[in-house]
């Protein structure tokens, strides 16, 4: 019987592997990683890290954009089946239709679509920095793919810019409904800050206390007293959540999302060891398409 753990641990180190995990991973591969974070973190971290393999936990866009941002680097999916359905819902061919149409406007791709969307795409974003690339984008009209509730998010915060909305959405966070909230907290019969993820839909963030990132959910919950957070997202992020704050206690909808959690400890040894599922990307397109994920990185800091 394979120790995965043990292997995960041995092979890492013999091949100095690094292991990035989303908040959404399962426990064990969490705790095995040597980094875990939010969409935009992982993007970010991926470029600083000295090692030459990486080993992804995540959904495959995120392995993508790492290889799109560190092409020199061998990136690796523990399962090709970690694919996000949301990607799908944008092509390039029907996003460049809709930009015939409003020819003034900037495209502003989310994360979560295709290395093909990107490319055509002025800047991406993710749910923790859209606001701020949307702002500081040089453009009073936005196209936003693929999500319509991250896009519709902003734009009630950035009043003066039109952003045209795509009608894209996350299959996990699109089927959560304000009764679901209100039912859980009539049924808690206490106080409860809540927390929303932008991907929900307005009806949800409008009962909210906090919308964010799951990077900038954890944070909020640092900088706050109160001790019951009902977290809306995917349950992955109870990991660090119960991890970080002991004395807090955290409340959940049971949302899951079936691709983050398909990479196994099983999945995450075989990649190791065989170096199996590289991420690999037609240059002129990976070019193409690490202009806008840059555009990203530079809006997203940009006072
Ligand atoms: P975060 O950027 O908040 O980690 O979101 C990633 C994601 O896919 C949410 O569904
Ligand atoms: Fe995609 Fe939604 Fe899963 Fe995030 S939670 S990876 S947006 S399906």
């Amino acid at each position: 019987m394979i120790n995965y753990k043990e292997e995960i641990i041995r092979l890492k180190e013999e091949k100095n592997i690094v292991i990035l995990a989303h908040y959404y991973m399962r426990d064990e591969i969490q705790e095995l990683a040597d980094y875990i974070g939010d969409s935009y973190y992982l993007s970010k971290i991926g470029l600083d890290v000295p090692h030459d393999i990486i080993a992804f936990c995540g959904v495959h866009f995120m392995a993508e954009s790492a290889k799109i941002l560190s092409p020199h680097k061998k990136v690796l999916l523990p399962n090709m089946n970690a694919t996000c359905s949301m990607v799908e819902m944008a092509t390039k061919k029907e996003v460049l239709k809709l930009k015939e149409k409003y020819k003034d406007a900037k495209i502003v791709s989310y994360v979560n679509s295709s290395t093909e969307v990107k490319s055509i795409s002025d800047a991406c974003c993710t749910s923790s920095n859209a606001y701020d690339v949307i702002q500081n984008i040089d453009a009073e009209e936005i196209i936003f793919v693929p999500d319509q509730h991250l896009g519709s998010y902003i734009q009630e915060k950035v009043d003066h810019k039109r952003i045209i909305l795509w009608n894209g959405f996350c299959c996990v966070h699109h089927n959560i409904r304000a009764k679901d909230v209100l039912h859980y907290k009539e049924k808690a019969n206490q106080e409860l800050q809540i927390l929303v993820h932008p991907e929900c839909r307005a009806e949800v963030r409008d009962l909210a206390d906090f919308v964010g990132s799951t990077g900038q959910m954890i944070q909020y919950v640092g900088q706050r007293n109160e001790k019951d957070f009902l977290v809306v997202t995917e349950e992955g992020i109870f990991y660090e959540l119960k991890n970080k704050y002991p004395d807090r206690r955290f409340h959940s909808l049971n949302i899951l999302c079936g691709p983050m959690k398909c990479i196994t400890l099983q999945d995450l040894y075989e990649c190791l060891l065989y170096e199996k599922n590289e991420i690999i990307l037609e240059e002129s397109l990976r070019e193409k398409a690490e202009k806008s994920l840059v555009n990203m990185l530079t809006l997203s800091e940009k006072k």
